[in-house]
């Protein structure tokens, strides 16, 4: 029997692991720096928390939801992003209460049955950040400044589009301008286009199809249409990005795959990934936590794409494996044998990683081992060593070797040396 893995589910592997460390770690670290907690929620939910707010006639809830019935008879999804999760979280658990203003994150896989390809998965994983309480634009700035920095961090390189989606004052407006446009022009448009036009116009200006792009030459756009509270919140926006000095550009075209979105929407795109050009994309969303039954909250957010980012650091650095050891002990003889494998416990409890081998193979086999396991000192142990109660420390990058006393302290003192 040949079991492998499902279309579009990956392995991350020891030997490339250590890119996805990195963006946790990084983005661990910015994040606290940024007042954000950890928040963990199930990858399981209610079919109708995504239906309610991703919305029912977009191509995640129409085409790509993992959804089954469970024993109980209901219908449940596997998560195919982080908002709805995260929110579905806050409200349940009341957390406006503990703070005026929330800022959370969560880390963790998603599940979207889409066509794979370099750079999507159906199993792939997010960074999905949240900020609840505050419509101030300051708080847009903040967050796209955080995601600027993530990536600058990283060392990637992606362009900042914004955009602003308007309001339920203003975006109903949009919508009549845009089905109007569209309706002179329907005979020659595709039939997603065409079924678009009735149930979520906005999203024809994401089609793809070249015949239609060609229609939508001259189409009503949405900027041109926002109230005036839009219009002064998202000039604002650009006013603060511009006083941190962060590049963006203004993209009217940018729409957005969820239907939550109001007002503020950007996206960060890279051009070193093909088709797959978003690393990490987000907006403002003021109606959902009251559309999930919680109290009137604005809120806004962001995921990057694991998949993505680590795509494009493997394209920089080549695959990072996770971390070797710090440490191998190579032991000759049962004496040494069992000094080693007490000081393998005593260099572990001074915070080393290290290894050695558990079959005593010769001195060249557990040198060999030393290497595979990618280890900065080796220390020899023989049995000679062992009757001048001493052990060999080398390091295996300069080659540089030197005699350590047996000593009950030898486990911190190779701490302490090998920390130097
Ligand atoms: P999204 O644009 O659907 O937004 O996804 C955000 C990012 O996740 C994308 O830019 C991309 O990097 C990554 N991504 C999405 N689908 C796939 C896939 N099939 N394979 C690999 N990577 C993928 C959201 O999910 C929103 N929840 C973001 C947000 C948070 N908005 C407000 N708060």
């Amino acid at each position: 029997m040949n079991i492998k893995a499902l279309k579009g589910f990956k392995d991350i592997l020891p030997t490339e692991v250590g890119s996805w460390q990195r963006v946790e770690r990084v983005a661990r670290d910015l994040f606290h720096r940024y007042g954000f907690a950890e928040i963990r929620v199930p990858v399981l939910e209610s079919t109708s928390l995504f239906k309610r707010s991703i919305g029912e006639t977009t191509d995640i809830v129409e085409k790509e939801m993992y959804t089954f019935t469970d024993k109980n008879g209901d219908s449940v999804t596997l998560r195919p992003e982080g908002t709805a999760a995260v929110l579905r979280a806050f409200v349940e658990h009341s957390l406006h209460l503990l703070q005026p203003i929330q800022r959370l994150y969560t880390i963790g896989p998603m599940f979207r049955h889409e066509r794979p390809q370099k750079g999507r998965l159906r199993q792939f994983h997010q960074l999905s950040v949240e900020v609840l309480g505050s419509e101030e634009p300051m708080v847009d700035a903040e967050l796209m400044a955080m995601a600027w920095q993530l990536l600058t961090e990283l060392g990637v390189n992606v362009s900042l589009e914004i955009n602003s989606l308007g309001c339920p004052e203003c975006r109903p407006n949009y919508n009549q301008a845009l089905r109007d446009f569209i309706d002179a022009r329907a005979e020659k448009l595709c039939d997603d286009c065409n079924r678009r036009r009735q149930t979520n116009p906005l999203r024809v200006l994401d089609c793809k199809n070249p015949n239609c792009q060609e229609q939508y030459q001259g189409v009503p756009l949405l900027p041109d249409f926002l109230c005036g509270g839009c219009r002064d919140h998202f000039g604002e926006v650009c006013r603060l990005l511009d006083l941190l000095a962060i590049p963006y550009k203004k993209n009217a075209f940018m729409v957005r795959g969820l239907d939550y979105y109001t007002r503020t929407t950007f996206e960060l795109i890279t051009r070193d990934l093909g088709a797959q050009s978003a690393v990490g994309a987000g907006g403002r969303y003021d109606g959902l936590v009251a559309q999930l039954g919680g109290p009137k909250l604005p809120g806004i957010g962001f995921a990057v794409g694991m998949e993505r980012l680590t795509l494009l650091l493997e394209q920089l650095n080549g695959p990072q494996a996770d971390s070797g050891s710090d440490l191998f002990i190579v032991a000759l003889g049962e004496a040494a044998r069992n000094r080693a494998f007490l000081l393998t416990q005593e260099g572990r409890r001074n915070g080393l990683a290290v290894l050695m081998d558990p079959a005593g193979r010769s001195m060249k086999a557990q040198m060999k081992q030393a290497d595979k396991f990618q280890a900065r000192y080796v220390l020899i142990m023989g049995e000679e060593e062992l009757a001048k109660g001493i052990a060999i420390l080398r390091d295996m990058a300069s080659k540089a070797q030197e005699e350590l006393a047996l000593g009950d302290e030898l486990g911190k003192e190779l701490a302490v040396r090998i920390n130097k």
